[in-house]
């Protein structure tokens, strides 16, 4: 896959904002097209897809859950009349496009356009066995191509605009706390394809050590671009708080571990950033490209500086931090990713969490417990783990999925534990 063609991507719009209509679920349901109950064995794409969707993918529950008893609680501690008729709740929680077909419904929840996009233009060509290209052409949406797919599941899981965020006031209201790691993400989505012969014949083959990067990136320089939108930043007196870390304000004053930490130069009792995502990309960034790997611990430095000094030195230090992230999606989407680059990123998630004490806080765990999970699975694609090997490293993630399972009780040394294990059950390496 073409770089080109990747960067025509990242200015691709997500299907929601686009003009295509929207068909609805039953034009793509049909028994012989997405809607057969088991796989078909003589076809490119399983077909049973729809069934996937519906019984085992949240986002078919999407909308049905703002008729929930949370939802209305939410709804009511906001003054909205219903969640189900509320913009804000509608355009993260079902394909609220203005392009409707006969058959859309609303209800349908997070459907197949919400992601692949509106289908008035695609389908026709669709069906008559066009190419993945033609089919792009028509205007499919690219989720095979990661920048785009960062690009789309980003909108709902950070939000993109001002009526389509999460903003503290609604977690105040009772919103649950968001996160998101784009390659992890796709895989307990759950999938409903396969990557085979024929699949890596039409798209080429996904790299999902490199999903993770460029997802990391785009996730930066979203959350920079919410937080330099004058719509969704300051919320009157305060800052928007949903850009700070949650558990540094919410959790019992009894529980005493501050502790410093180099990367953010901040003392204690500070409102501190969540920057787990800044994070993950400082790591991938040092291996791909260390200038930008250094600028970026730099800026970030200084940013975390300048949160305690004043906002217009905030948004300066946040707009260099995003242009920093924005260059990062771009450097990722051409970089190659492979074994060697692989086995060192888990070198290096798993050092800054034994030798810094970036990993003390709950979010910047979680992300790191995402990111090597992103990179076992790489590892057993591109052979740098056997079967045995693969089996022992999956069970000594288990244990860091144990130790950020709840983020009421994490505590940092359980998962600092969790993490040598997991680096012991690695097949030994020269990085
Ligand atoms: C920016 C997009 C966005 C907006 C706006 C938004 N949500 Fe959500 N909501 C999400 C995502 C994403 C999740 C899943 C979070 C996760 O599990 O990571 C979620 C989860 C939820 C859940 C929990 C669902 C479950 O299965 O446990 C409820 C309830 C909910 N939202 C209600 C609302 C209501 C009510 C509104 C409007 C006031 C709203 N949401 C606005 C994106 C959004
Ligand atoms: C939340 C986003 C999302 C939703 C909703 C969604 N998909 Fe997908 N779909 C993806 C992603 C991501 C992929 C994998 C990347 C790719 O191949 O494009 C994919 C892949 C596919 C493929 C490609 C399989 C192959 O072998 O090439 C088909 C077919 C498909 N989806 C059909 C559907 C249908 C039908 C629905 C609705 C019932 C649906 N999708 C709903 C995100 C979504
Ligand atoms: C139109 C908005 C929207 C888009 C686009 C979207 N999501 Fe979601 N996603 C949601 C909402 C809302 C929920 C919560 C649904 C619920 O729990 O009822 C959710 C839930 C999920 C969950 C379940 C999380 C959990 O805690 O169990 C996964 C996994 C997920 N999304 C992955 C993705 C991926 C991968 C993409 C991109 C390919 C994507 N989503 C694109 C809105 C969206
Ligand atoms: C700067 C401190 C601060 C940060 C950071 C912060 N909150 Fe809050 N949060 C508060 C305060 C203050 C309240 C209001 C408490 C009250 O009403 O008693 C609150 C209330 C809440 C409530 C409602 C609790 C209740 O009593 O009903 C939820 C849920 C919540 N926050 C979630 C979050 C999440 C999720 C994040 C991170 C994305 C977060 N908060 C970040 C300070 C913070």
């Amino acid at each position: 896959m073409s770089v080109a063609i990747w960067g025509a991507a990242s200015a691709q719009t997500p299907p929601q904002f686009s003009d295509a209509a929207h068909l609805g679920v039953t034009t793509c349901a049909g028994s012989t097209c997405h809607g057969a109950l088991e796989p078909f064995r003589n076809s490119n794409v399983a077909q049973n897809e729809y069934v996937l969707w519906q019984q085992k993918d949240k986002h078919s529950k999407a909308y049905k859950v703002l008729f929930e008893e949370r939802s209305v609680r939410i709804a009511r501690n906001l003054g909205l009349p219903n969640a189900h008729t509320a913009e804000i709740c509608l355009n993260c929680h079902a394909d609220n496009t203005t392009h409707r077909g006969r058959q859309f419904q609303l209800s349908d929840g997070v459907a197949c356009e919400a992601c692949h996009g509106g289908s008035s233009g695609w389908l026709g060509v669709h069906i008559s066995g066009a190419s993945h290209q033609d089919n792009l052409a028509a205007g499919l949406y690219p989720t095979d191509q990661p920048v785009a797919r960062a690009k789309l599941c980003l909108s709902c899981h950070i939000g993109n605009q001002a009526n389509k965020f999460v903003t503290h006031r609604i977690m105040g209201a009772g919103h649950p706390r968001m996160s998101f790691e784009l390659d992890t993400f796709t895989a307990i989505q759950p999938a409903h394809y396969v990557v085979d012969k024929d699949y890596v014949e039409r798209k080429g083959a996904p790299n999902g050590v490199q999903t993770w990067a460029v997802g990391q990136a785009m996730a930066l320089a979203e959350t920079m671009a919410a937080f330099l939108d004058a719509r969704r930043n300051p919320d009157g007196f305060f800052p928007e708080l949903v850009f700070y870390d949650c558990h540094a304000c919410h959790h019992p004053m009894s529980n005493v571990r501050w502790e410093p930490r180099a990367s953010t130069g901040l003392g204690p009792g500070v409102i501190k950033f969540n920057d787990a995502n800044a994070l993950m990309l400082r790591i991938i960034a040092e291996r791909v490209d260390p200038g930008a790997g250094r600028a970026l611990g730099e800026r970030m430095l200084a940013f975390h500086r300048a949160m305690t000094e004043n906002r217009a030195n905030s948004l300066r230090e946040a707009a260099a931090v995003r242009e920093i992230a924005s260059q990062l999606v771009n450097k990722f989407s051409g970089h190659g990713f492979g074994r060697d680059d692989v086995r060192a990123l888990a070198t290096g998630v798993i050092n800054d969490g034994l030798n810094k004490n970036d990993f003390v806080e709950y979010a910047a765990a979680e992300q790191a417990t995402m990111a090597l999970s992103a990179i076992v699975s790489t590892m057993r694609n591109v052979g740098l783990l056997n079967e045995a090997q693969y089996k022992q490293a999956m069970g000594a993630l288990n244990k860091l999925y144990d130790a950020v399972a709840k983020d009421e009780e994490y505590k940092a040394p359980t998962f600092a534990a969790a993490l040598r294990d997991f680096n012991a059950a690695l097949p030994a390496t020269t990085n």
